[in-house]
């Protein structure tokens, strides 16, 4: 801890430091691209053929909105592990003439949901109750994030987005090598939710064809009768029926009542960067815009690429902004939250106030508790830029594998276990080992904390990056490591998101690490600091998709090869 003068002296050499840093940063030499590159439109999703059907929808005379449309449908069916009609997700757009903005489609709580509705009678948690089957189904949001979408920004008619999905869904999609196995893992507890008949039942093996009858007559009616076919219609009547004769709380009247809703983005400065994220109800904006801030001081780029120093300063900026992430954010609709105080100079260089490269911050010293973490790697990130320049960044969710595991045969989709994003009971961690606090905990019609970071990033105000990805409670972590890959350490967009990550969020007070790419000597010169390694687990960081505008207006894809991901373009 820092006595008063001390701190004085510290917040000078602070303010020092970015007075030099930014005097003196030289725009660097572009770094030539690695990845894909298309001359003028782009979508990288996680499927080879939901990138193809959005570029089929930018080709046939759509903007980059139509293509969301179509991109985020394609995934429901060619990656059903997380692209989705029964969860939500969160879009950031800015379109070529520099407007910005956000939608959140996030589920929401049923009517019937209360604050301690999964504990039991002696107020622990029930386990399962908020991740497994039909109890843990929040009110889905996807289909009312499209239509929001298209009557905002589309030009083409919805029947004609929709089309190519539903041929899509007719022709089948062919089972990759990741996909069999990732369905060979949930097969069972898939099996377990809905009984022998359902469509799942079947083993995948790498190279067979899935398709789903249920999921075209699905997309057919919506094609035909628009938005309302989900909310009011048939649709929602036999979605209703079935999540409740499964035991779950969604009602016609819950469907009938959600809303996506347009907010204003988080947007800030990060050296000579303007970078525009997701406000809450997801957490991913706040948390990278407290993280920046309070590494911005520092000379990063003269610490290296993934070196000690850079790994440590890393690790307590987030520290600090996961302790307040976890004890301030909820949905803005049913708390206050102190955003103008969260995110101002002042209380960021305060916060940092206790750094010092010496030794690690204890994570009690920030706030307390204890927690095993579950990193985890669904949900999913897309990213679109269209010819015209307008840029659409967006990343959807079941939450857990295939959500709740819940499958609707009649329907032919799964069904999110999202409310296990809210704090079941303050101080208990969730499945992502996130604790949280009073703001998230449940409430009828509220919406869950996330930490979707859908993200898009200006450089000397033109538009030079779009980036997201899945990963819990890491998406955060992964988003902004892949920004300062390629800002301050001069890698390509395909080698930012190849380039190995780490993960520290407050509690458990412990560093992940993935497995390739960090050495021993590296792990024990942090030690030496105080830092503790989560050893026993070095999971997968994040599957970033994104997009970086190069000098000239070329576009270079960065899909990442941890899972199936393809950049396709034009
Ligand atoms: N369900 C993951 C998230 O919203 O962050």
């Amino acid at each position: 801890m820092f006595n008063r003068p001390s701190r004085l002296i510290h917040l000078f050499a602070v303010s020092l430091t970015v007075f030099v840093s930014l005097q003196c940063r030289q725009a660097a030499p572009e770094t030539a691209p690695t990845g894909y590159v298309a001359e003028s439109a782009m979508v990288v999703s996680a499927r080879q053929e939901a990138s193809e059907i959005g570029i089929q929808i930018l080709r046939n005379g759509g903007n980059a909105f139509d293509a969301m449309v179509a991109t985020e449908l394609a995934l429901a069916v060619a990656y059903p592990f997380a692209g989705n009609l029964g969860g939500g997700g969160f879009m950031v757009y800015r379109k070529a003439n520099g407007e910005i903005g956000s939608l959140d489609y996030r589920e929401k709580a049923p009517l019937a949901a209360h604050k301690d509705m999964y504990l039991d009678s002696l107020g622990n948690v029930i386990p399962g109750m908020s991740t497994v089957g039909a109890s843990g189904t929040g009110v889905p949001g996807t289909v009312a994030g499209i239509f929001a979408v298209h009557e905002r920004f589309g030009t083409l008619p919805i029947a004609e987005i929709i089309r190519p999905v539903i041929d899509l869904v007719e022709k089948g999609v062919v089972v990759t090598d990741k996909q069999a196995q990732r369905l060979q893992n949930y097969r069972q507890q898939i099996i377990e939710v809905n009984g022998d008949n359902t469509l799942f039942y079947n083993e995948c093996k790498t190279g067979d064809t899935l398709s789903y009858p249920a999921l075209a007559n699905t997309l057919k009616r919506i094609a035909l009768h628009g938005r309302d076919e989900f909310y009011t219609g048939e649709t929602a009547r036999i979605l209703a029926r079935f999540i409740q004769e499964k035991g779950g709380f969604v009602t016609e009247e819950d469907l009938a009542k959600y809303q996506a809703r347009w907010r204003d983005p988080i947007v800030f400065t990060y050296k000579d960067l303007r970078i525009i994220s997701m406000s809450p109800p997801s957490s991913g904006g706040v948390t990278m815009n407290q993280i920046l801030k309070m590494m911005e001081p520092f000379d990063l780029e003269a610490y290296g690429h993934n070196s000690a120093k850079a790994i440590q300063l890393f690790t307590e900026a987030a520290r600090r902004a996961y302790a307040d992430r976890n004890f301030f954010l909820g949905d803005p609709d049913f708390v206050e939250i102190p955003l103008d105080e969260l995110l101002g100079d002042s209380y960021l260089s305060q916060r940092m106030g206790t750094f010092s490269f010496d030794r690690a911050t204890s994570s009690d010293a920030v706030s307390h508790g204890a927690v095993e973490i579950i990193e985890s790697e669904e949900t999913t990130h897309y990213s679109i830029v269209d010819a015209q320049g307008n840029a659409v960044s967006v990343t959807t969710t079941l939450n857990g594998a295939y959500g709740s595991k819940l499958y609707c045969d009649e329907l032919g989709f799964f069904l999110n276990n999202e409310m296990d994003d809210f704090s079941s009971k303050p101080g208990t961690p969730n499945m992502f080992g996130l604790i949280g606090a009073e703001a998230n905990s449940i409430a009828p019609e509220k919406r869950m904390l996330s930490s979707m970071t859908p993200t898009i990033v200006e450089r000397d105000g033109a538009l030079w990056m779009v980036v997201g990805t899945p990963g819990g409670s890491t998406i955060i972590t992964a988003v902004t490591q892949t920004i300062l890959n390629v800002y301050e350490f001069g890698l390509s967009m395909q080698e930012a998101v190849n380039a190995p990550r780490f993960h520290h969020q407050w509690l458990p007070d412990m560093i992940t690490f993935e497995n390739e790419g960090f050495s021993k000597s590296l792990m024990d010169s942090l030690k030496v600091r105080g830092y503790q390694i989560n050893e026993g687990r070095t999971p997968i960081i994040g599957k970033v998709d994104a997009i970086r505008v190069l000098e000239g207006g070329r576009l270079e894809g960065g899909a990442d090869p941890r899972g199936d991901d393809k950049a396709v373009g034009y």
